[in-house]
């Protein structure tokens, strides 16, 4: 065996030798091997037509043609890749190495041909793995991207149907778990129209393939239409499936159904490799799931949060406005916080000049606060009242309740003390019963004295016609005098008993209240007199008249006269003092008068004398009918003027916060207007 020979067999690759017009004049046995034609058969074949399929002999020839005419000049060693067909009728990719020799020899070239058919099938693996990474990287990075789980599902889709494996046609969706059902539903799709969409819209467990691989948690793969094909549309093309489901865990989350090209041949790498990307999905779409839930917690604390700042606000906005007080404890006692309503009423207790209430800690020592808070421990929500002086001497009366305040785990950390100055409500309801006593009893007289009246003239009328008949001698006429006498005394009172149950409507006038005090007085001068008592009259320059009944108001001065003669003794005195209420004496008043009218001016009026007083329990009763501590009094007088001057909408109440006797402060509409 020449060089040349040993070489030729001692490689692995084939070596061909043809002349310039392409027919192969020798090779070796590797040509055999590796094209599978007897070496025989080779021999004498135009290698062209021998082994490049179809067109890619075309260019060889054309190589060959420009060697013959031009020479070496005109050709180079060539090396190419190029796919070759084999005696059994395949294609095998191959590296032909044509090395042109000497054109007008036997051998003008030689062709080295070496099987590539492994390296090319690593690239390709490699090429796979390479796309498969992409794909996977690819999908990674969307689940960092701020996309809704619905875009994610999309864009993951897309990205496997690039994966450029065979099988795959560009068409697949995706489904999640219903939440609440055992159902698919469809969340992105590719290449679906319309009544696609609408058939595959939720697809219940177990049913096609989907519903299986949901069912199973194992991936469905069927290389056509077969019968597990439950959902079928129409005129649908053959296609086959692989459907993948999500698994997190034992958790199916979802569904990656993939088109592939009817009769496609399952592999365990493409399974490989929807395993990876199912599992990378699957982290993504838990991991977006998270995400949403986290967001959707987070909108429903901002919306607590602000619906408790609101609440917060509103609660702190009706306990600025009230009028009630509220004052807050912690457990060491100490205030944590008041009202304004709050600081309003405790400000009457203090001495806002020199202690100030701006520092509310120094409240606890006020004595209504003690004594207010001294009652926390009394059972929940019970309501108590605590009557006190205020600073102008004037006895007030809280009612308060005290409540513990609790954390929101129901630990009590202070107490809510909530109170209310009723002074105001106590009087006016006092004066409510006053006033329904009052009109009871008016009835009641008003009856009696009707009943009485007509007996009573019929006795007088008897008793007269009696006395004539008896001689001065008789011992009876005494008798019978004095039963006349008490008749009238009767009548009297009857008539007191009319005045006080129906005074009479009020024909008011203007009138000078000098001009009334002065009648009173004339009808008075003899009992004034007799007991040396002065009445003296003080009325300020330019006093206006007073707009009242006359004959009615003197009616009044002469019962408030006739009590402060009785009242007083030795040196008494009466003096009446009159002006027209200024606004501060009128705002003064209103808590006394609450039916003054702002519009309306006022004279008023202070009735007063230096007897010897009375007791505020009397004071309370003196204006009640038949309330009396004397001998033989009615109880009618005061009673009487009280009906009276609210008949000529004026007002009258008993001061006796004063060293000696007794001041009655009235109000008369003034006549000026
Ligand atoms: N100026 C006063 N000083 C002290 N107490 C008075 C004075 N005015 C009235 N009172 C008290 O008020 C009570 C009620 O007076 P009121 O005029 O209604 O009836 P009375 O004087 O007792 O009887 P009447 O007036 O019917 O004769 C009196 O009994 C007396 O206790
Ligand atoms: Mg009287």
């Amino acid at each position: 065996m020449t060089e040349k020979q040993r070489i030729k067999e001692g490689t692995s690759a084939a070596v061909f030798m043809i002349d310039n017009v392409d027919t192969i004049t020798n090779c070796n046995k590797a040509a055999e091997d590796i094209f599978g034609w007897p070496l025989d058969d080779i021999k004498g074949k135009k290698f062209s037509d021998l082994v490049l399929p179809n067109d890619a002999g075309r260019p060889h020839k054309d190589s060959l043609h420009k060697f013959d005419t031009e020479g070496e000049k005109g050709l180079s060693v060539k090396r190419i890749e190029q796919n070759v067909l084999h005696h059994d009728g395949y294609e095998f990719p191959v590296e032909l190495i044509i090395c042109p020799v000497d054109r007008r020899s036997a051998c003008s070239f030689i062709i080295t041909a070496r099987d590539i058919s492994e390296k090319k099938q690593r690239v390709q693996i490699l090429e796979q793995a390479s796309r498969n990474q992409q794909a996977v990287n690819s999908i990674l990075r969307i689940a960092l991207e701020d996309f809704s789980l619905d875009e994610i599902l999309l864009r993951a889709l897309e990205y496997v149907l690039l994966l450029n494996t065979p099988g795959l046609i560009d068409k697949g969706a995706a489904f999640l778990l219903d939440d609440n059902a055992d159902y698919l539903v469809l969340r992105a799709h590719k290449g679906f129209d319309k009544k696609h969409v609408q058939a595959c819209g939720r697809i219940p467990f177990g049913t096609c393939h989907c519903g299986r691989a949901a069912l199973t948690g194992e991936i469905q793969f069927s290389e056509c239409v077969d019968d597990r094909h439950d959902i079928r549309l129409d005129k649908m093309k053959p296609h086959g499936h692989y459907c993948v489901p999500f698994c997190s865990g034992k958790n199916i989350l979802g569904v990656l159904s993939l088109y592939l090209r009817n009769g496609h041949v399952q592999n365990d790498d493409e399974k490989k490799t929807l395993w990876a990307i199912s599992n990378i999905l699957a982290g993504v779409i838990e991991r977006k799931k998270v995400e949403i839930q986290r967001s959707l917690l987070i909108k429903k604390q901002e919306a607590m949060i602000t619906r408790i700042f609101d609440e917060k606000k509103l609660t702190e906005a009706i306990i600025q406005s009230l009028d009630a007080g509220l004052m807050v404890f912690d457990l060491d006692g100490k205030i944590v916080s008041l009202n304004p309503g709050g600081r309003l009423i405790l400000s009457q207790f203090v001495d806002t000049e020199t202690t100030g209430l701006n520092d509310i800690a120094g409240l606890t020592d006020i004595p209504v606060v003690k004594l207010m808070y001294g009652t926390r421990k009394t059972p929940t929500g019970k309501t108590a009242e605590v009557s006190q002086l205020n600073q102008k001497g004037e006895q007030r009366t809280l009612q308060y309740t005290v409540v513990p305040w609790e954390d929101s785990a129901d630990l009590q950390i202070g107490v809510i003390l909530q109170f209310t100055d009723i002074t105001e409500t106590l009087r006016i309801r006092r004066e409510m019963e006053k006033m329904n006593r009052i009109s009871t009893v008016a009835e009641i007289a008003s009856a009696v004295a009707h009943e009485v009246r007509n007996p009573l003239a019929g006795i007088k009328t008897m008793s007269q016609a009696i006395e004539e008949n008896c001689d001065d001698s008789d011992e009876n006429k005494e008798y019978i005098t004095r039963i006349i006498k008490q008749v009238d005394r009767l009548n009297d009172l009857l008539a007191q008993f009319f005045t006080y149950a129906k005074p009479g409507k009020a024909k008011k006038e203007k009138v000078s209240l000098g001009y009334i005090v002065n009648e009173t007085r004339q009808l008075l001068k003899v009992k004034l007199n007799s007991k040396r008592i002065v009445l003296a009259e003080d009325y300020v320059a330019g006093l206006p008249d007073i707009y009242v009944d006359p004959d009615q108001m003197q009616q009044v001065f002469l019962n408030l006269m006739l009590n402060a003669i009785d009242a007083v003794n030795k040196k008494g005195k009466i003096t009446i003092r009159a002006q027209l209420a200024d606004r501060k004496m009128k705002k003064k008043y209103t808590d006394f008068f609450p039916d003054l009218k702002k519009n309306i001016d006022y004279v008023a009026v202070y009735f007063k004398d230096n007897g010897k007083g009375m007791p505020p329990e009397v004071a309370a009763k003196v204006f009640e009918p038949f309330f009396t501590t004397k001998h033989h009094g009615s109880g009618l007088g005061l009673a009487i003027v009280y009906r009276i001057l609210r008949e000529n909408n004026a007002f009258i109440m008993a001061d006796t916060l004063q060293k000696q006797g007794v001041t009655f402060m009235m109000m008369f509409e003034s006549g000026s207007g």
